[in-house]
C-alpha cells in the first residue's frame, strides 16, 4: 500500500491510498478515481497534457520505475529531461522526478505528485 499526495497551487492537497504492485494502474488512473483533476487527453503517452513532477516523501531512496520509450521522446519534447539526463538515469538506475501520469504505474513507495 502506498500513499500518494496530488498537490496543486489550485486545489486542496488530497492524499490517497494506492495498491500497488499490480503492474497494471497508473498514477492516471488513480487520479481519475479519486476523483483529483490531473489533465488528460490521450491517455498514451503521446500528447504530454499529464506531465506531473513526482517526489518521494520516504526517508528512503525513490524506487520509481524506468521512464517508457513514450515519456523519453515526450519529455524530451516537453524541454523536462535532455539526452544526457536520459542516459543518466538509464545508467544509475535513478526515478526521474518527471513522469507522464498516463504512463507512471505505482510502486509501493509514499510519493508527492505536482500537477
Ligand atoms: S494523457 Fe497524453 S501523454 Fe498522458
Amino acid at each position: 500500500m502506498a500513499l500518494v499526495t496530488f498537490s496543486n497551487p489550485e486545489h486542496k492537497d488530497k492524499t490517497v491510498y494506492a495498491v500497488a504492485g499490480s503492474h497494471t494502474e497508473t498514477l492516471l488512473k488513480l487520479a481519475k478515481d479519486n476523483k483529483i483533476p490531473v489533465q488528460f487527453d490521450c491517455q498514451d503517452g503521446e500528447c504530454g497534457h499529464c506531465l506531473v513532477h513526482v517526489k518521494s516523501i520516504d526517508k528512503k531512496d525513490r524506487m520509481g520505475s524506468h521512464l517508457t520509450a513514450k515519456e523519453r521522446i515526450l519529455l524530451q519534447e516537453l524541454g523536462k529531461l535532455n539526452q544526457d539526463e536520459i542516459d543518466e538515469l538509464l545508467t544509475t538506475d535513478m526515478p526521474s522526478e518527471w513522469r507522464l501520469a498516463c504512463q507512471m504505474i505505482v510502486r509501493d513507495e509514499d510519493i508527492l505528485v505536482e500537477y
